[in-house]
């Protein structure tokens, strides 16, 4: 395995991802891990991650010296290499010229990890800071027109930098130079597979539940789904999923669910029907965190309700995944521990108090993806766009009342149709509908009309970090358009969302 040390980078698990995809385990740490623990990781090894901070300032987050002369490979990149500069004999310094953006790095020694790179290549770079000076120890092996030293390698020790991101697909050699890194510097062979994680995993649950029962909630979403699969696979009939259904869920959802379930799973379902309880606790509420909070809330009593009714539970099943416990800080609680998830809904408190069971806590979205298949589920449930918690409460601006969420899920269901009959669904990341708390007139045959209007959203994003709005052709809009103004009554107008995020969110609300 690998471990990046988190010096605050907003790129650190995009670092572990591009390791992952060369079938080699990574795993994030602290960056102030000591060597000692390090060591018990047995790493191959070791990433220093971008971060925010100057090394010559004051309480500039480091990492154990020691690291370095562990024998275990260590590679810098950004600050990681201005640490590792700075500790083993270099000068840092602010750079002449904040370099952001992509920049020509002309390689002047290629050596292991930039072997079979050209003499000149495009990369992505993003500082303040730079390595003005090395000692002797250190062989310099690229440069750009103002940043004289871009990338070095220490004479002694398995100690290699680069000043720019070879993680980011603005850097297009950047893959094959980790690959370097990974196989030729560290030795990894690359055999980690999701296979054996899905083998290890079921094994490790067996072990781990004995013969206890679990209740796992579903949602319709791949991760719950895959969840579930893992532990069905696991312990069988002793699984039972919990569905609440909200009122929130799109079009045919709910029957969408239970029959996905019954064809892959041989257990207990127990469908929650909680509309009128959670219409009724978001009467009269517009403002989109309290919509949030009280739909939490609801969630958590309808659950809490149903399971009590389930005899002999030990666990509970979550479907958190590797980005939701570096967010909440669980991994790592480092620098980057303060970027949070508003989010999770779902969340379900100790007070329940079962024990929980988080299967995928180590994996990304796309692993999960492809865990799925490997686990059998249909590609339809696979790839299934995200859809929030909160559902399409926070898709139906203003207050929200039964009439109005029935026009929102028959226009979201016509979005969603045409996105599909486009053969756009797996290209795009979300697709969906919005109900202004807006009237607009129109004309229909002679009579003037004064209905609704829908807002379209259709997004492509990696992370959902950042998005970019999705440049649907034109016919798809206009089918989009045409079908939600005839067949969806009360709506007479539709819009096209075309904001990027930031500044602007995926969601309205
Ligand atoms: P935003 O709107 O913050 O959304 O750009 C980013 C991603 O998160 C989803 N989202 C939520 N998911 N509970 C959830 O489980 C929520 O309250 C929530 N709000 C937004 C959103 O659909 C998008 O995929």
């Amino acid at each position: 395995r690998v471990l990046v040390l988190d010096f605050g980078s907003q790129y650190a698990q995009l670092i572990a991802r591009r390791v992952r995809e060369n079938n080699v385990y990574c795993e994030i740490v602290r960056h102030d891990i000591t060597a000692e623990q390090i060591k018990k990781h047995n790493p191959r090894g070791l990433i220093l991650s971008g971060g925010p901070n100057s090394v010559y300032e004051k309480g500039a987050p480091r990492c154990d010296p020691k690291l370095f002369s562990l024998g275990v490979p260590v590679l810098g990149i950004c600050y990681g290499m201005q640490l590792a500069c700075d500790t083993l004999g270099g000068k840092v310094d602010s750079a002449p010229a904040r370099e952001y953006g992509r920049a020509r790095v002309q390689i002047t020694e290629q050596g292991d990890l930039f072997a079979g790179v050209p003499a000149q290549i495009d990369v992505w770079m993003s500082h303040g800071d730079q390595v003005s000076r090395v000692s002797d120890d250190f062989i310099p092996l690229a440069k750009t027109g103002t940043c004289p030293i871009a990338a070095v390698r220490h004479r002694t020790l398995p100690v290699y930098a680069m000043q720019f991101h070879p993680e980011v697909t603005h850097t297009p050699l950047g893959s094959h130079i980790l690959h370097n890194f990974l196989t030729t510097v560290c030795g990894c062979g690359g055999t980690w597979k999701l296979g054996d994680f899905a083998r290890e995993t079921i094994g490790r649950l067996k072990e781990q539940i004995g013969n206890g029962r679990v209740i796992c909630g579903l949602s319709g979403g791949v991760d719950s789904a895959v969840t579930a699969a893992l532990l069905y696979q696991a312990i069988g009939p002793r699984l039972s999923c919990i569905l609440v259904d909200n009122g929130l869920l799109r079009k045919d959802e709910q029957a969408a669910v239970i029959a996905e379930f019954s064809n892959h799973f041989k257990t207990d379902l127990h469908v929650v029907q909680a509309e009128t309880e959670f219409l009724k606790t978001l009467e009269g509420i517009t403002e989109p965190q309290e919509k949030r909070r009280r739909i939490g809330h609801a969630f958590i009593e309808c659950f809490k309700r149903e399971a009590l009714k389930i005899k002999d539970v030990e666990f509970l099943a979550q479907g958190t995944l590797y980005p939701d416990v570096i967010e909440s800080g669980a991994a790592i609680d480092g620098p980057a521990a303060t970027i949070k998830l508003h989010h999770n809904v779902g969340g379900l408190p100790a007070e329940l108090g079962f024990k929980l069971v988080e299967p995928l806590r180590d994996l990304f979205k796309d692993e999960v993806r492809r865990l799925g298949l490997e686990l059998g589920l249909p590609e339809d449930l696979v790839w299934r766009h995200p859809f929030p918690g909160p559902g399409l409460a926070v898709r139906c601006l203003g207050d929200i009342t039964k009439p109005k969420l029935d026009v929102l899920r028959e226009a979201d269901a016509v979005m969603i149709e045409e996105i599909k009959a486009a053969g756009l669904y797996r290209t795009t990341s979300q697709a969906f509908a919005v109900l202004l708390p807006v009237q607009s007139v129109g004309v229909m045959g002679d009579a003037r009309t004064y209905e609704n209007v829908v807002a379209i959203r259709c997004v492509n994003t990696d992370d959902f970090m950042t998005a970019d709005w999705t440049h649907l052709p034109y016919e798809v809009l206009a089918r989009i358009s045409t079908r939600i103004i005839n067949e969806v009554k009360g709506v007479n107008r539709v819009c096209y969302d075309i904001s990027s995020k930031p500044p602007a969110t995926i969601e309205w609300e």
